[in-house]
C-alpha cells in the first residue's frame, strides 16, 4: 500500500473530548484547539455515566471524533468498584454508542495495569498477551476498551504507562521540581514500567489517527525504569550531583508504601501496530524526561 493511501489528510475535525480537565485531557484539548473545532468538556460539563446526557450531548455537537480522558484512578477504583464499573466501563461504552450514532470515532485510553507485570524482566507486553489485571481500575479498565470496540468499529484503543506532563499534581509530574527545590521524595525500587511525556503521548496518538487503522496500541517512550530511576534522572536533569541527590531520595520498597490497591510491578510495552504501520519507536524515556525537565522549569 502506498505512503499516500495508507496516511489520511486530517482536515478541520469537529473533536469532542471528555475528562478534558486531567492531565491527557486538558493536554490534548490545548493541543487540538488551533487545528480544530474543540469541545472540551469537564467533569461538571459532561458526566459520562449519565447515558441520556451522553447520547443528547453527542447528538447535539454531532462531532466526527471523540477522545475520552475520564477516568476512576487506582485506589479509588479499588474502594469503589461500582464508580470504577459505572467511570471505566459504561462510560466508555455509552460514549462509543454515541460515537457509533453519528458515525464518528472515537479514541479511548487504556493503561499498562491491563497486565499482571509478571515475571520482573520479561519481554514488554504486546496486543499479543492476554489481559491479567491485578486490581479492579486495571480489570475495570481492560472491559471498558471491549466496551468501547463492542459498541464502535471506529475505535483507537490507547494503551500508556506513567504518563507525566505539566498541570498535575503527581510524583512523576513534579519529582524533578520537588528535587529542586531540596525536598526529600520517597520513590519505589521495585516496580517498573515504561514512562510517556504527554506531549510525546500526543503525538503518536495523532499520527496513529491519521492512518484510519482501528485497533489497539502500546504508545509509550522506549525502554523501561523504576519510580527510583525516574527520579534519579529527573534529578540529574535539574543538575543535582549524586552526593546532593542521594540524601534527597529515600528508596523504599512497594510493600512499605501501603497503598490501598495491588498495583503490577513490571509492565513494558511494545507496539506491534505501530510497528506494521513503519512508525519509528519512540523515543527513549531519558530523552522525553530531558525535554519536559527543560520547559518546566
Ligand atoms: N496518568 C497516567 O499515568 C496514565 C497511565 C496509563 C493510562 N492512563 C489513562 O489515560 C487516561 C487519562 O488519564 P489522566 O491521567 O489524564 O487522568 P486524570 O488526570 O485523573 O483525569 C481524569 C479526569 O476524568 C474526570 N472524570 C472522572 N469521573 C468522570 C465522569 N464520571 N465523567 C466525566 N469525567 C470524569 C476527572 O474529573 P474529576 O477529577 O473532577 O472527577 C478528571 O478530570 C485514562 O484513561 C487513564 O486510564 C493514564
Amino acid at each position: 500500500m502506498s505512503a499516500a493511501r495508507r496516511f489520511k489528510v486530517v482536515v478541520r475535525m469537529k473533536v469532542l473530548i471528555t475528562g478534558a480537565a486531567g492531565l491527557v485531557g486538558n493536554h490534548f484539548s490545548q493541543r487540538l484547539a488551533c487545528e480544530h473545532e474543540v469541545l472540551a468538556l469537564k467533569h461538571a460539563d459532561l458526566d459520562v455515566t449519565d447515558r441520556e446526557t451522553v447520547n443528547r450531548c453527542v447528538l447535539d455537537v454531532h462531532p466526527s471524533l471523540l477522545i475520552n480522558c475520564a477516568v476512576i484512578q487506582v485506589d479509588e477504583s479499588e474502594q469503589n468498584p461500582t464508580k470504577a464499573q459505572a467511570v471505566n466501563v459504561e462510560g466508555p461504552r455509552f460514549l462509543a454508542e454515541a460515537a457509533n450514532r453519528v458515525g464518528a470515532e472515537i479514541i479511548h485510553f487504556s493503561t499498562q495495569y491491563a497486565f499482571d507485570g509478571e515475571p520482573v524482566g520479561r519481554a514488554p507486553y504486546t496486543i499479543q498477551d492476554r489481559p491479567r489485571s491485578v486490581n479492579v481500575y486495571g480489570r475495570t479498565k481492560v472491559a471498558g476498551e471491549r466496551a468501547v470496540v463492542e459498541s464502535c468499529a471506529r475505535s483507537y484503543i490507547i494503551r500508556t504507562s506513567w504518563v507525566y506532563g505539566s498541570g498535575k499534581n503527581s510524583f512523576l509530574c513534579t519529582v524533578h521540581n520537588d528535587l529542586r527545590a531540596g525536598k526529600r521524595v520517597r520513590t519505589i525500587v521495585d516496580i517498573w514500567s515504561s514512562t510517556t511525556y504527554v506531549e510525546d503521548l500526543i503525538d503518536r496518538v495523532l499520527k496513529i489517527h491519521g492512518t484510519c487503522r482501528y485497533g489497539t496500541y502500546h504508545v509509550v517512550n522506549e525502554n523501561v525504569c523504576s519510580y527510583y530511576e525516574f527520579a534519579l534522572e529527573a534529578g540529574r536533569l535539574v543538575g543535582l550531583s549524586r552526593d546532593r541527590l542521594d540524601p534527597l531520595i529515600e528508596r523504599v520498597k512497594e510493600s512499605e508504601m501501603s497503598r490501598i490497591a495491588a498495583r503490577p510491578r513490571y509492565t513494558p510495552l511494545r507496539c506491534l501496530l505501530s510497528e506494521q504501520l513503519g512508525l519509528p519507536p519512540m523515543r527513549d524515556w531519558r530523552a522525553a524526561l530531558a525535554e519536559y525537565v527543560s520547559v518546566s522549569k
